[in-house]
């Protein structure tokens, strides 16, 4: 097991440009199988994540081929059956292609097994198997089906209408892409809208969907089945969930200057953006462009003076991935911060809430952990100390953060493989754009 050492930092500087968005390169992967022709992607994050997608796609009939470290050509399947994948497909740490393939799976009419690493097969299934069962695919597996491993007889499935109880687009998208070959209206509301990175690409892909925003902040899609995927060119944004970790740091680090170029900027995703500017923290924002359907700009960062933060309700599904990271930032702010309604936040990698609430005490953190969130006081300062990354990537970089952003003492992180399923080159940039003291 590998752990890291990090040292107080004096500032971040430089310019970066963050590795492919995770949710998006999975997506590319997905879509790239199902479309007819050969889809090119460029800046696709290989990650351990996305590269489980990738391989899964290629077990189904894909036709993979690297043009360079971060370009390939998927070439689809198109109105073809997916093939019968030969052995049991594994997912490993990663719960967005576990979701989103049981959606593909359950609407070919092939055998399939889906299973993950010991953290994967902790995490809750239910909430995809219960709609997939509803649109007539035959899904079995432990505990009722709701853990991995899970058996998928695929079929012609019937379109449903379905209210997810959680605004998940883990959920939204495995719906939607059984939809894909289902006959009649598949239609999926959530109750606040999550990242919409798969109805944004299915449209890239040449598929028509009806969107519609409700007044309460509900969300539905609207998408007829049997429509063709047309293969297309796409440019993965940069992750903002990575880019996320060094606009922290930027802004606790006094002296700092970050530019950080190529960002998708998915108002679904930037919720972190949204939390600071009612903080009356800004950022500059050098340039817009668009990439398949997703934004993207250049952000500049400079350390700011913070006040406490209050989170919940609708904001929550647009910087879910990013509360371990608040926290640390919550540490150094000027109050009482809240989080509430963020009870996934237990089902994540890790039970998050737990983990981050744990480890930073570690740090002199003043943080409670609260049944759907946390409570943290500031500002604290921190100090170097021994902690776990609880098997997952975003609390061992957010504890980086706090090592870096530490008053005094070196931070001994453990276990922090995991970092190689969404950023595996976390370190190096850590070393690049890092200041000493
Ligand atoms: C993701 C959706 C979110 C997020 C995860 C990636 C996706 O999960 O936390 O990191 O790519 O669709 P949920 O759908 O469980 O909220």
């Amino acid at each position: 097991m590998s752990s890291w050492r990090i040292q107080p930092a004096r500032a971040v500087r430089g310019r970066w440009r963050p590795p492919g968005d995770k949710s998006i390169s999975h997506r590319a992967a997905i879509l790239g199988l199902l479309a007819e022709g050969t889809t090119e992607i460029n800046h696709f994050l290989t990650a351990d994540d996305c590269l489980r997608t990738l391989h899964i796609v290629q077990q189904l009939g894909a036709h993979v081929e690297w043009r360079s470290g971060t370009s390939l050509a998927v070439t689809g399947v198109g109105r073809q059956p997916l093939q019968e994948p030969p052995d049991v497909l594994d997912a490993g740490n990663s719960g967005t292609t576990a979701r989103l393939m049981a959606g593909v799976l359950a609407s070919a009419p092939i055998f399939s097994v889906l299973t993950g690493d010991e953290s994967l097969r902790r995490r809750p299934m239910r909430r995809i198997v219960e709609p997939l069962q509803r649109m007539g695919a035959q899904i079995d597996g432990r505990e009722g089906a709701s853990r991995l491993p899970i058996s998928i007889r695929g079929n012609t499935l019937r379109a449903i209408q379905y209210v997810t109880p959680v605004a998940s687009a883990q959920v939204k998208s495995c719906i939607l892409l059984a939809g894909l070959r289902a006959a009649g209206i598949t239609e999926v509301v959530e109750p606040y809208l999550s990242r919409d990175h798969t109805e944004r690409m299915l449209q890239a892909f040449g598929v028509e969907l009806e969107i519609q925003m409700g007044e309460s902040g509900h969300h539905r899609v609207r998408l007829r089945g049997g429509q063709t995927l047309h293969a297309c060119s796409l440019t993965v944004p940069g992750d903002f969930s990575s880019a996320a970790f060094w606009i922290v740091a930027a802004l606790l680090l006094p002296g700092s200057d970050l530019i950080i170029e190529g960002v998708g900027v998915n108002p679904t995703r930037t919720g972190l953006l949204e939390v600071l500017a009612s903080a009356d923290v800004h950022l500059d924002w050098e340039q817009l462009d668009e990439q398949g359907g997703e934004p993207v700009a250049t952000l500049r960062v400079r350390a700011q003076p913070l006040r406490a933060m209050q989170i919940g309700g609708a904001l929550i599904p647009r910087l879910i991935d990013e509360i371990p990271l608040m926290a640390v930032l919550a540490t150094q702010a000027v109050g009482e911060t809240h989080i509430r309604d963020a009870a996934e936040l237990r089902v994540k990698e890790s039970d998050r809430i737990e983990a981050i609430a744990t480890e930073l005490r570690k740090m002199g953190a003043q943080i409670d952990p609260l049944p759907d969130g946390l409570r943290i006081q500031g500002p604290t300062p921190l100090h170097g100390a021994e902690v776990q990354s609880h098997g997952d990537h975003r609390i061992a970089m957010a504890l980086a953060i706090a090592g870096l952003v530490a008053q005094t003492g070196e931070t001994t992180i453990h276990e922090v493989e995991c970092v190689q399923t969404s950023f595996p080159d976390f370190e190096q940039v850590l070393a690049s754009l890092c200041v000493p003291r």
